[in-house]
């Protein structure tokens, strides 16, 4: 496997939006960084967190220069199967768990799950052709307060318990990215749908309430939800709301 580079920063707005200026120079890259100061996260929300204390790491792919994976819905699932790789070998299996569509829940000593982890892939396209992916992933590693409104939705290693090296965690999560690159792309999504474990479980739609029951997990990530009156796609996690 060709080397990727990686370059680091001390302070940076958004790995994300480094990466994707960098790929301009090179056919894929890693940029990682101490601080972000726009960190990005899903549905234009922002991505806090402290200096020097957790990983912000992006992943860039020039996609016309470079043979990447076909389905491009692979990447988050990528994203998020690469923490729990890299959590499963500090936490026990057990208590990680991922919420749909791709953020990294663990639970903490009293059984309440918390969010660990969270992932932003971004697409450039020309017409209808993807040319650029990015993809961009936060762990909270050694940060020890959230404020108020995070304070009991988001959780560290540190918070539950477990101190870590965070350069060898970020080596770590690259390595596991590479290799689930290299991987079968349908082997991939069925070891994701599997920790997913969305089929057969009762979610309900944010906006209405109303309850549906998942009836399959699509090829692009989107599901199919069915209840007696209704059936409905659904393609956004942050629409629906479900027990871990
Ligand atoms: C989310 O859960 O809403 C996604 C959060 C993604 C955060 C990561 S940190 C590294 C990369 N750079 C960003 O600006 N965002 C992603």
């Amino acid at each position: 496997m060709n080397e990727v580079p990686h370059f680091h920063y001390e302070r940076v707005s958004s790995t994300n939006d480094i990466a994707k200026e960098l790929l301009a120079l090179h056919e894929r890259l890693f940029v990682s960084a101490d601080y972000q100061f726009k960190g990005r996260g899903r549905k234009g929300r922002t991505w806090e967190g402290e200096s020097y204390k957790n990983i912000y790491l992006s992943y860039a792919v020039n996609e016309l220069k470079y043979k990447s994976i076909d389905n491009k819905a692979l990447y988050q699932v990528i994203g998020s199967l690469a923490v729990k790789k890299i959590l499963s070998k500090i936490i026990p299996q057990d208590k990680i768990k991922l919420k749909y569509p791709n953020d990294v829940y663990v639970a903490n000593d009293t059984g309440e799950y918390r969010k660990i982890s969270g992932i932003l892939s971004e697409h450039g396209y020309l017409g209808n052709s993807c040319t650029e992916t990015i993809l961009g992933i936060g762990i909270n590693v050694n940060q020890d307060k959230f404020d108020n409104a995070l304070s009991n939705k988001a959780t560290s290693l540190k918070l539950l318990g477990y101190s870590c090296d965070l350069d060898k965690l970020l080596e770590d999560l690259k390595e596991n990215i590479l290799h689930l690159l290299e991987r079968d792309e349908k082997e991939v999504f069925d070891e994701w749908k599997e920790e997913i474990a969305l089929v057969g479980k009762k979610v309900a739609l944010i906006e209405t309430g109303a309850e549906f029951v998942i009836e399959r997990v699509n090829p692009d990530g989107s599901l199919l939800a069915r209840n007696e009156h209704n059936e409905r796609n659904i393609n956004n996690g942050d629409s629906i709301s479900y027990e871990l």
